[in-house]
């Protein structure tokens, strides 16, 4: 760094790991000057000689005091470190170098309560601290990401020009956006991480309806997928779902998939977002069943023990009984029942933690740039726009659809079960639709057995106040 670059970057940046170097790119190519840091120096020089034409729009620094001299003040500087106590550590070096009003921005996938504690702290320091949300992996961040931002609204607004400019549009609406105080931006990107997980489960179970069911070769379901995505279910997620069913193996020449092990890998985001759904008593169970597919993937030497005792299941399907017409019609229910519950979830949260989570704008804002970005969620944002506080499935548009629909999803649920496909997302999106339109469910019988055991009271259908049940009597 030479003095005249003192000063003189709008923004810094420290961690140029995939994400960190991709956002780093975005920012400059916005035309904002930056000065980006990353621990170990050599990867700071690898990245500044790939900058190309850009790295008149960056200041490589070799230190942290280098990075802040580097920054007009007062200083914004994002940090895209691996989350957890690196985090922890970045702000300790750093903020003794910065002053009172330079903003840290935590913009790794954070837990939302280390957001809500680092922002604690900052607070009683009087400094301000941004944690922020970004979606999209590498592509998004080169090109525009969903930004979902939680923190002090004035510091927000003070960087907000900057993240508007390298976000990803939906029709040139920028989606970034303030979601609340504290831990709310990543909050967000959780129950998007939860959402992520319940739709890839969902792609992956129609998946093995064609594919063990209807004994379907990859590159048929690749061309179901590629249709699909020009209908209702237009989506990143299925279009990718269409390119890995078609991609070849260079060292075999086979469908990638069928050389790939059927083990899933997580990062912990999704089970964050289930364990939260649990405090919360707001029920996720599609993305929970989700949670808990990758976990059982995982168990392969396990599974082929059941396989060794149990049999493989009868799994040949007939497309008589039933078609991928029907398995795209389930997915639409699904998907429809797995955002409701996302958006039943942030209700909750929004609620519980005192925060006023804008619900038209998370759908807005995962519109474009982010995993679950679809079609349908711009159909999300215009539903919750009319009612924010309604239930997806209930509003007029997908109650319409999910009426379309429902007769499919259970089909191919029960179907599925009588020929041993396991679908455990869809499974549970149909029960949680059942459950949601009874009106008379079954949970007088655990009334009475609470009662029953513990004197735990009930309530009456004919009058009001707690009672007991005439369990003496026996
Ligand atoms: C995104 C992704 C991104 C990511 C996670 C999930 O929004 O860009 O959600 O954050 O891929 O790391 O990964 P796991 O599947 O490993 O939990």
């Amino acid at each position: 760094m030479t003095t005249s670059d003192s000063n003189s970057a709008e923004i810094g940046l420290i961690g140029l790991g995939t994400m960190g170097a991709n956002l780093a790119m975005n920012i400059a190519e916005k035309g904002f000057r930056i000065a980006v840091f990353n621990r170990t120096l050599a990867r700071k020089d690898e990245f500044y000689a790939s900058a190309g034409e850009l790295t008149d729009q960056i200041v490589p620094t070799d230190s942290l005091e280098q990075l802040v001299k580097a920054i007009k003040p007062p200083r914004a500087i994002i940090l895209m470190v691996p989350a957890g106590d690196a985090v922890d550590q970045q702000i300790a070096a750093l903020r003794p170098l910065l002053d009172k009003d330079d903003l840290i921005i935590d913009a790794g996938n954070a837990n939302f309560h280390d957001t809500n504690r680092r922002a604690a702290e900052a607070e009683a320091a009087g400094v301000p601290f941004v944690g922020m949300g970004v979606s999209g992996g590498e592509e998004g961040a080169r090109h525009g990401p969903s930004i979902m931002g939680g923190g002090p609204k004035p510091a927000w607004d003070r960087v907000a020009p900057i993240l508007e400019a390298i976000s990803a549009k939906y029709e040139g609406v920028p989606c970034a956006t303030w979601m609340g105080e504290g831990g709310a931006g990543h909050f967000v990107k959780a129950v998007h991480n939860g959402i992520e997980y319940a739709d890839m489960q969902m792609i992956a179970e129609v998946y093995g309806i064609m594919r063990d069911g209807f004994g379907m070769d990859a590159g048929r379901i690749g061309s179901v997928f590629e249709k699909w995505n020009k209908g209702t279910l237009k989506s990143y997620l299925i279009e990718i779902s269409a390119r890995v069913s078609n991609a070849k193996d260079t060292k075999t020449g086979a469908p990638i998939l069928d050389v790939i092990l059927d083990k899933a890998g997580q990062k912990g985001t999704g089970r964050w977002t289930v364990i939260e759904a649990q405090h919360l008593g707001a029920p996720i169970t599609a993305i929970d069943a989700a949670v808990a597919a990758r976990n059982l993937s995982s168990r392969l030497e396990e599974r082929k023990a059941g396989e060794a005792i149990f049999g493989a299941a009868p799994q040949a399907l007939s497309t008589e009984a039933l078609s991928t017409d029907s398995l795209e019609m389930a997915l639409i229910a699904g998907k429809i029942v797995c955002y409701a519950q996302g958006f039943q979830l942030l209700r909750t949260a929004s609620e519980n933690f005192g925060w006023s989570l804008p619900l038209p704008d998370v759908a807005r804002v995962w519109r474009e740039g982010c995993i679950i970005r679809s079609t349908m969620l711009n159909d999300m944002a215009e539903a919750l726009t009319e009612n924010a506080d309604l239930n997806l499935m209930f509003a007029p548009y997908f109650s319409a659809k999910l009426s379309e629909t429902e007769g499919s999803l259970r089909r191919v649920v029960s179907t599925a079960a009588l020929n041993g496909l396991p679908l455990p997302a869809l499974s549970n999106a149909l029960s949680y639709f059942d459950m949601m339109r009874t009106s008379r469910s079954t949970a007088n019988m655990i009334q009475g057995q609470r009662d029953f055991f513990g004197a735990h009271s009930f309530e009456r259908l004919d009058s009001s106040g707690s009672h007991h049940g005439p369990w003496k009597q026996d």
